[in-house]
């Protein structure tokens, strides 16, 4: 495995005969990761992950400098899974002064996520684009579990013309249904106890949608009432281009949630 710091190193190390798959992550690998991982590998000639903890999509006060960091065992991980580059630039390897900025848009990047986060997304498409420019991949992979992050890089790609396939990947879940998250390290035994009503409340919202529930309500108060006494930043119900929706369309839903345990912003979604 190669590892490269410098972007126009690695613009030059790729030929342009062979597939690209790129997988984009700020480390602290997990078996998300991974998964995205053996998908590129699947169907790609090369596989390019990068590993970079990207200050713009951090707000003041947020945890960029205690987001965690296992260079070691991430190049580790990456060389097992056979990667084929590994992509490890620096903040001045990537950041220059004064640039030209990318913006989230003003309704779809600033609700949900968004509203308690304003800014982050643009700094999520500020460096993506960067990272995809560089890469010039065939495909690029992302996790469902983060949706409307996956939803506004689908949307920039879009809107942009931009020559990539964006390749939607399956959260993986832990044995006891907690979604796999590099911030779950932060979680308490109990904390972690606690999150359980997330995939819980998800499950219900299933359950219910199976039985021909169909009403986004009805599937709320079931799922808020599953979530308490956790701190609940959103339990929204939206279809895949996130408008709001009245009534469940199987097919073209999709369920988030945001909700605190201890102090860990936990996100988690089902697909319908
Ligand atoms: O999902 C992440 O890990 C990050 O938001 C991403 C896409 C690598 C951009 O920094």
């Amino acid at each position: 495995m190669k590892i490269i710091s410098n972007p126009l190193e690695l613009k030059a190390s790729l030929s342009s005969q062979k597939s690209v798959g790129f997988v984009p992550t700020m480390g602290a690998l997990h078996e998300g990761h991974l998964a995205l991982i053996k998908k590129a590998k699947e169907e790609n000639d090369i596989v390019v992950v990068s590993i970079f903890v990207n200050p713009t999509q951090f707000l003041a006060g947020e945890d960029l400098d205690k987001y965690p960091r296992k260079d070691d065992a991430d190049k580790k991980i990456c060389s097992l899974a056979g990667v084929d580059i590994l992509f490890f630039p620096s903040v001045e390897d990537i950041y220059g002064d004064d640039e030209v900025q990318v913006y989230a848009p003003n309704v779809r990047g600033y609700v949900l996520e968004g509203a308690t986060r304003p800014g982050h997304f643009s700094g999520v498409l500020r460096v993506v684009m960067k990272l995809l420019n560089i890469v010039t991949p065939t495909k690029a992979y992302f996790g469902k579990k983060d949706a409307q992050q996956l939803h506004l890089i689908m949307l920039m790609v879009k809107q942009y013309f931009m020559n990539v396939e964006i390749v939607p990947v399956d959260t993986v879940r832990d044995s006891d249904g907690l979604a796999q998250s590099s911030r779950n390290v932060y979680l308490s035994k109990k904390e972690r106890e606690e999150a359980l009503k997330i995939p819980a409340a998800l499950y219900a919202a299933s359950k219910l949608v199976s039985k021909g529930v169909l009403n986004v309500d009805a599937i709320q108060n079931k799922m808020l009432e599953i979530l308490s006494p956790l701190e609940v930043g959103y339990v929204a119900i939206l279809d895949r281009d996130f408008n709001v929706v009245k009534s469940v369309e199987i097919g073209n839903t999709v369920i988030l949630v945001e909700a605190l345990a201890g102090k860990t912003r936990l996100l988690d979604n089902l697909w319908l």
